[in-house]
């Protein structure tokens, strides 16, 4: 399902013309199909069918208040890793019941906050973490839920970067320990409750037999779990269901059409796992984050100078690096688009940004039809992991985010100014 289109030649997202919210709001902007985010978020639940199950929104990927707020209004769960993040679910209304908590370093507040919520499941990643749990939960009177996240060694052969199941990774318990533990938590630890197993292997995952081998072998922990006496009621399988990022839209380039696959059918993530989960009559957790998003935003950027240097064009424009860092940090990859379309011929270009850095590209030698000073662009399949992990870098502020729903338009998050670069400063 594709949130932009070309209509007439113009660029369009759901019934909205880019070119509209360009004339009344300065680039660069994100702009998210409020329609997309909702929808990803009912596939992915509609896969599961009737299997006991919640989703959990994975907010790193983009946690924008009113995002969260549509999502939240749907039923779906949250997934934080920080203090902050917990918080902000709050504020967009998830239910503390349906938020999971992990992250390899939560402080003693963070984890106060919380236990005082009585969240879902705080996801333990050792065996010193879970001890601070129980001196927490005992000194403020309370139990509080636990999933230990367990690596499982599945290695799912991604970008290094956002690869996490494997032994050499800083995240979970080996799984050979998780046993022991369980089993010294249900002895020696009155106020944390040993309700869950939790793992997140990677992310950008195409390939259903990673899921199934970590899977497989967190049933078989399961198993061992409850002959222990661990009152596991829920397996949490993490987030990373992938999404083909170079093919984002249905679109005519070159005179191809090309068609969008958004991401492995959720469909295919569930028949992989549900064969091997089904018997424990568990709750199945599933943490996406990427595939509820990513294919709902884009970033609109205008080209301030084209320049040919010794044969190589470059194509510099008012967004950047530190607007979205993807294709400096992984190489990712990402469409950009004209505005207006273009049928021309192309030529290969970079799409750089403003920073000083030569790591500041959008696209590296890309194929791009003509583009002059003043013309827009649009990034694509931005709307997750961009403006979360925006920054202010070489002093720009951060850009708005606009919400398009239909043929209605607003913004969801204002533009910061260079005042607001002073705030905090003393
Ligand atoms: N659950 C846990 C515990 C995670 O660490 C993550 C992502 C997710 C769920 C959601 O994964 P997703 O469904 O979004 O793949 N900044 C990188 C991605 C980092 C992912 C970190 N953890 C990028 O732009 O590709």
């Amino acid at each position: 399902m594709s949130y932009f289109n070309y209509r007439n030649g113009e660029l369009f997202c759901e019934d909205v013309k880019i070119s509209d919210v360009i004339s009344k709001v300065p680039t660069p902007f994100y702009l998210y199909s409020g329609t997309g985010v909702v929808e990803n978020f009912e596939r992915i639940d509609a896969a599961f069918g009737a299997a006991d199950h919640t989703i959990f929104y994975a907010m790193k990927a983009n946690s924008n208040l009113t995002l969260l707020k549509k999502l939240a209004a749907k039923g779906c769960g949250a997934d934080v890793v920080s203090g902050g993040e917990l918080y902000l679910a709050l504020k967009a209304g998830f239910d503390p019941e349906k938020i999971v908590f992990a992250g390899v370093g939560k402080t003693d507040e963070e984890l106060t906050l919380a236990i005082e919520t009585g969240i879902t499941a705080i996801n333990v990643e050792s065996p010193e973490e879970l001890q601070a749990v129980q001196d927490l939960a005992a000194g403020l009177g309370k139990k509080a839920n636990i999933a230990l996240r367990v690596n499982p060694d599945v290695d799912v052969h991604g970008h290094p970067f956002i690869s996490t199941g494997s032994t050499f990774n800083k995240f979970g318990i080996d799984w050979k320990e998780a046993a022991g533990l369980y089993a010294r938590a249900l002895k020696e630890m009155p106020n944390v409750n040993m309700m869950g197993i939790h793992c997140h292997i990677g992310s950008m995952i195409f390939n259903m037999d990673y899921y199934k081998a970590s899977a497989q072998r967190l049933k078989d922990l399961v198993v061992t779990l409850r002959g222990l006496g661990a009152p596991i009621e829920h397996i949490d399988i993490g987030g990373g269901l992938g999404v083909k990022y170079d093919q984002p839209m249905t679109m005519t380039i070159d005179g191809e059409t090309r068609e969008e696959i958004v991401s492995p059918n959720p469909t295919e993530l569930v028949e992989a796992i549900l064969p091997i989960l089904e018997p424990l009559k568990c709750q199945i957790f599933f943490e996406p984050g990427r595939s509820i998003v990513a294919n709902t935003g884009i970033l609109i950027t205008q080209a301030l100078f084209i320049k040919n240097t010794r044969g190589k064009r470059f194509i510099s424009c008012d967004s950047g690096m530190h607007q979205l860092i993807r294709p400096a940090l992984y190489g990712g990859f990402h469409f950009v688009a004209p505005v207006k379309e273009n049928t021309g011929p192309c030529t290969n270009a970079d799409v750089v940004g403003s920073i000083c850095e030569s790591s500041d590209f959008l696209a590296q030698d890309r194929p791009m039809p003509e583009v002059k000073r003043g013309d827009y662009l649009a990034v694509m399949t931005v709307g997750a992991y961009g403006f979360s992990m925006a920054s202010t870098y070489n002093g720009h502020p951060l850009p708005p985010e606009i919400l398009v729903e239909k043929e209605d338009f607003k913004e969801i998050r204002k533009a910061q100014t260079y005042e607001d670069l002073l705030t905090f400063m003393v």
